[in-house]
């Protein structure tokens, strides 16, 4: 029996990239059922490109100060990634705020270092240790106009154990952020994903 043609989707990145190394893992595996058609960033000289390229995934870089205005970045982004076709797009550690001209055409779903509403924001990992709690994680959720504030799709816990450091505890998180993504992602590709008033379903 032959597979069902995988479902097309671009990943956004900003650094290293592993986020993205675990998709790029599972989708070499046609049963997956994702194609990554293309990496876009938002700057140069990252890691996360040299892993797309490695894998032999087109890239393509829009950076806000190559824009007029941020209103034209956003534009640009939007007409870039519309360029491969995708059904949805991942925001796997790109770290620009997108805007209304991407968000409307398309789903994003974003992976954030933390348990949102928890910790929204650019700093997660070092918010949730100087606040001093015991637990926290990491959350896929669709990207809505706020700052992390999308309906959340799943998340998993992490303990934060004496003597963390923003390093070491973001570590640990990835460790659980990696399969977290990929079956999100996953199942988003293969069973799709809805979204309507403000909820989130992947059936
Ligand atoms: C990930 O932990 C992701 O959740 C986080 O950046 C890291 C990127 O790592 N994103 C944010 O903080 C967004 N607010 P990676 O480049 O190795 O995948």
């Amino acid at each position: 029996m032959t597979s069902p043609a995988p479902t097309g989707i671009v990943v956004l990145v900003s650094g290293s990239g592993t986020n993205l190394q675990a998709l790029l893992d599972a989708a070499a595996d046609p049963a997956y059922g994702v194609r990554i058609l293309a990496v876009g960033a938002d700057r140069t000289g990252i890691a996360g490109l040299e892993r797309a390229q490695a894998a032999g995934v087109p890239t393509f870089v829009c950076r806000v100060q190559d824009h007029s205005t941020r209103g034209e970045w956003d534009a640009d982004l939007a007409e870039q990634i519309g360029g491969h076709g995708p059904a949805f797009v991942v925001s796997a550690g790109f770290m620009k705020l997108l805007g209304s001209q991407v968000l409307s055409r398309f789903t994003v779903l974003n992976t954030h270092p933390a348990l949102l509403p928890a910790f929204p924001g650019a700093h997660a990992v070092r918010d949730a240790l100087e606040a001093g709690v015991a637990t926290t994680g990491c959350t896929v959720h669709v990207v809505d106009a706020g700052v992390d504030t999308g309906p959340v799709l799943a998340q998993v816990a992490v303990d934060v154990r004496p003597g963390d450091t923003e390093d070491t505890l973001h570590e640990r998180i990835k460790a659980v952020e990696h399969p977290l993504l990929v079956e999100i992602v996953g199942r988003a590709a293969r069973e799709g994903i809805t979204v309507t008033q403000g909820k989130a379903t992947i059936p």
